[in-house]
């Protein structure tokens, strides 16, 4: 059941993340900032990490808080042991996915497993509707076994994090937001088409080799943010050589978006209480270990 795409949506621009780093000094690339919050509603943030040198990454995030919003991280290499306020633990690894919802509050950390080699993956922010900003917390971990994927026309592996691509059911179902997040592995000379709804905000992030969307090529590490348009039925992604690129769209919420580090409400006093309620150690205490 290919759908075909008869109208794909075209590069609207191409974007160069910044190399910053964040938790205990972990080097990282932010591709999607807070510039493009509203551009790529309801998508907060994208961060890249991926190095060779345990220096960039061995500190790892040591205890921190989010509210408000929820956070998948995808591990494409490397292993990273997580833990929450919540008493969830899980060990993040090569192809595995965890996707945490933060709602009304948690205080995490997570920390690398291996002190050599090679750490690399993503960590996608997807905000929620403001009725659902205090809601439980939740927090799934997902091997990569565990992952849906399949094959699609010109041998084009296709992993579904979220959402439905092809008749396949992703990992994650989320309303009212409906994400989709797909991992394409593409070899040499192969195309891809999927269908979006003209109302998804959408980007494309290419880790490996180059793509082409349309006449534009997106080289690797560039987002490509793609054009919404009422006629546009989705997008379609060529490789001339293999290559590796993130397919991510969603709804727009269309709520003010206001945000202080790692809580993301809509209105400033939300953003006080948040910090008052962290401060004051009622985000969900934290569980001792056994
Ligand atoms: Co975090």
């Amino acid at each position: 059941m290919n759908m075909p795409v008869r109208h794909p949506r075209e590069v609207e621009r191409l974007v160069t993340g910044h190399a910053t780093s964040d938790g205990a000094g972990v080097r990282l690339t932010r591709i999607l900032t807070q510039s493009l919050q509203r551009r790529l509603d309801p998508f907060l943030m994208l961060d890249a990490f991926g190095t060779d040198n345990p220096e960039d990454y061995i500190g790892g995030f040591p205890d921190h808080p989010h509210r408000g919003f929820e956070t998948i991280t995808y591990m494409i290499a490397g292993r990273m042991r997580h833990r929450d306020s919540g008493g969830h633990e899980g060990l993040l690894q090569n192809g595995g996915m965890q996707w945490m919802t933060a709602g009304r509050g948690v205080v995490h950390s997570e920390l690398p497993e291996q002190d050599e080699g090679r750490m690399e993956g993503f960590q996608l922010w997807l905000n929620l509707p403001a009725r659902d900003k205090l809601c439980a917390p939740w927090y799934r971990d997902f091997q990569a076994a565990d992952i849906p994927a399949f094959t699609a026309a010109d041998g084009v592996l296709v992993r579904v994090l979220a959402g439905e691509s092809h008749g396949v059911a992703g990992a994650v179902q989320r309303e009212p937001t409906r994400p989709l997040y797909l991992d394409l592995e593409m070899p040499a000379g192969s195309a891809f088409a999927q269908p979006l709804p003209p109302t998804h905000n959408a980007f494309v992030y290419v880790y490996r080799g180059t793509v082409r969307i349309a006449e534009t090529e997106v080289p690797v590490q560039r987002m490509a943010i793609l054009g919404n348009g009422a006629d546009r039925d989705g997008v379609v992604l060529h490789a001339q050589q293999p290559a590796r690129a993130l397919l991510v769209a969603g709804m727009p919420l269309g709520e003010p978006i206001a945000q202080y580090g790692p809580f993301v409400m809509t209105t400033e006093e939300e953003i006080m209480q948040a910090m008052r309620d962290y401060q004051a150690g009622r985000f969900t205490s934290r569980h001792s270990p056994e």
